[in-house]
């Protein structure tokens, strides 16, 4: 099936996010270091973006690296940042010209190459409107909550209301996620959008990230299509 198919047949969700797992153990497989299989699973990513493109969605979501994630040996997050410099680089290529950047998460925390060029592509994608890519780095969902919080006592506030907080998140311009992929079998969030994931759809596929193919995306979206969203209704 060609992926621009899809939406004629099946539901396709407005916002995908994707956790993407099982980078290490690909690399472990096959003797290689972990870094090796973060190398990879960058290679996927940028293809995931153009299929996901190409199937309709229009907001696509990245857990790329949480705020527990520095706790990984040296090499590995050295390795880590080698993939965000490279990330930084390819969001200031053509094919990228017309999609709006963001980066979640507290990027104080990054050296001043990747935090500057990370802010720099935010300013200049951020009247764009065809495709919306979002990558949470050093992102922290209850870090977001508290910072979020804090923020509303700053400016005064005694009491808050959800859209109060809402607005304040990392997350503020976009949308709730309808559908959360998160693959190589581990089924948890491990603190990705506890806030704005209250109603999405989750989908926890064996498939270790840098496996992961146009036709596993396209066993997602089925899987995703053949969900019955109530929101608490009937
Ligand atoms: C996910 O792959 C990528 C990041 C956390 C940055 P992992 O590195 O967690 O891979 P596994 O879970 O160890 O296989
Ligand atoms: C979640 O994966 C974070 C990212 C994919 C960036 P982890 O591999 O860090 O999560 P745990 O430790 O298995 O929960
Ligand atoms: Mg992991």
């Amino acid at each position: 099936m060609e992926l621009c198919e899809l939406k004629n047949n099946y539901k396709i969700p407005n916002h995908i996010c994707f956790i993407v797992d099982g980078n290490g153990r690909w690399a472990k497989l096959r003797n290689l270091p972990r870094k090796e299989g973060h190398k990879k699973g960058y290679e996927v990513l940028t293809k995931m973006y153009d299929y996901v493109r190409e199937i309709g969605i229009k907001h696509v979501s990245i857990y790329a690296f949480s705020t527990e994630n520095w706790k990984r040996p040296d090499d590995e997050v050295q390795g880590l940042m080698k993939m965000f410099r490279t990330a930084i680089k390819d969001f200031g290529k053509k094919r990228y010209q017309d999609c709006k950047i963001e980066f979640w998460g507290d990027l104080s925390r990054f050296d001043k190459d990747i935090r500057e060029g990370a802010t720099k592509i935010m300013e200049d994608t951020k009247d764009n409107d065809n495709f919306h890519i979002n990558v949470c780095m050093n992102y922290g969902g209850r870090e977001d909550i508290v910072q979020a919080v804090n923020a509303l006592i700053k400016e005064g506030k005694k009491e808050v209301t959800a859209e109060d907080i809402s607005s304040h998140l990392y997350t503020k311009s976009s949308i709730d996620p309808d559908f959360i992929v998160r693959t190589s079998g581990a089924m948890r969030l491990s603190n990705f959008l506890p806030w704005q994931s209250t109603y999405a759809e989750l989908y926890f596929p064996k498939v270790l990230w840098p496996d992961f193919s146009k036709e596993d995306l396209i066993e997602a979206i089925k899987e995703y299509s053949s969900r019955d969203r109530r929101f608490g209704g009937v």
